[in-house]
């Protein structure tokens, strides 16, 4: 069902999910995420997590030097930083990120959901109503990973758990509170996103719109396919497909790029995360292009997340042509030895680089 179109010019995208880690890992991946989008929503799971809008700024810095050390204008670049909530975060806490202009959301991990969450959140509406009444006063967003960590429900229904017992209670407590289910992966998901009352998006990655899970398990263990929530099976990859090409504004791009070295993911207890920041837009052009529905990539890539959260559009514009585009084996080996999403296969779609 693939489209005539060979050249397709969108508004410059940006990226509400992404991980930029710090360090060498920083410097080494925050160039492939610039070259391609405005703006990111940088996600707090450090090792020790940015809980405070002090750390946010002491981060961000460190973001802004890194592109600085890079070959790219740090200008053509903007981090949104984000808290990551616990237990304990004040109320306090909140309205002083709000009021920072460099804070764009606070991040809800459930403890032991995933990379880095040990210090989230053991009960949200227990322990976390000051915070949440004061997101949803200051109308910062809720960014939350949508999975219960219950060992005793089936990983693959984890999501759909979520829904019915954090998602619905939480908007009948806080109804106006503006809520972001990130990465979405499941037809239950998106029928809840695009159904629910209240300010309600969701994003979706590239991987989720591209693969199902028999993808972990082609002629073996995949271990570059795994990330959390992790790959679904088809019909949920038809569901997310349809609503990211949909008319819906609800739905907006987040690549969720988690960078982990070959290493750490070619292991015993390999990590979740897919590196997608290198080609992500040809990633989703890919996606968009399987069915028929390049036109709507910039709503979805460009439109929608900066109408959710209230920030203008990019002005310069990205091109991309189909053109093939060869992904890497590896990237960046000297400072972070990463293996991108894969690595060794052509996508259809290259960006026209300036
Ligand atoms: O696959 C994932 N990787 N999912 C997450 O939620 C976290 C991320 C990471 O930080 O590595
Ligand atoms: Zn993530």
């Amino acid at each position: 069902m693939t489209s005539s179109i060979s050249t397709l010019t969108i508004k410059r995208p940006d990226d509400w999910h992404l991980h930029l880690r710090d360090g060498a890992m920083l410097r080494a991946v925050v160039a492939d995420t610039a070259r391609q989008f405005g703006r990111a929503i940088v996600m707090p799971n450090l090792t020790p997590p940015v809980t405070t809008t002090e750390a946010a700024q002491g981060y961000r810095s460190r973001i802004v030097q890194a592109l600085q050390d890079s070959s790219l204008p740090a200008s053509s670049f903007t981090p949104l930083m984000t808290l990551y909530l616990t237990d304990n975060t004040p109320a306090d806490e909140i309205r002083k990120a709000s009021g920072s202009g460099i804070v764009y959301g606070v991040k809800l991990y459930p403890a032991g959901a995933t990379t880095n969450s040990d210090a989230g959140v053991t009960n949200l509406l227990r322990y976390c109503t000051g915070a949440l009444e004061a997101l949803q006063d200051t109308g910062l967003p809720l960014l939350v990973h949508g999975e219960v960590t219950d060992p005793d429900v089936d990983i693959f229904d984890r999501e759909a758990v979520f829904i019915d017992r954090v998602m619905i209670p939480l908007r009948k407590a806080f109804p106006a509170l503006k809520v972001v289910f990130e990465h979405l992966t499941t037809r239950q998901g998106v029928e809840y996103v695009r159904d629910a009352e209240g300010p309600t998006g969701a994003t979706i990655t590239a991987h989720h719109l591209l693969y199902n899970r028999n993808a972990l398990f082609r002629g073996g263990v995949r271990p570059h396919w795994y990330c959390l929530p992790v790959l679904k099976r088809e019909t949920h990859r038809q569901a997310l497909l349809e609503a990211a090409t949909s008319l819906s504004n609800r739905f907006f791009l987040g690549t969720d790029s988690a960078p982990h070295s070959r290493n750490a993911k070619e292991n015993a207890c390999g990590c979740a995360g897919c590196y997608t920041a290198l080609h992500a837009m040809e990633l989703y052009a890919t996606a968009f292009d399987s069915v028929g529905r390049l036109d709507r990539l910039e709503a979805f890539a460009s439109l929608n997340g900066p109408a959710f959260y209230g920030l203008p559009v990019n002005q310069d514009t990205l091109t991309l042509q189909r053109q093939a585009f060869d992904i890497p084996e590896r990237v960046h080996p000297d400072q972070a030895d990463l293996v991108p999403l894969a690595a060794g296969e052509q996508l259809p779609w290259s960006i026209v680089r300036g």
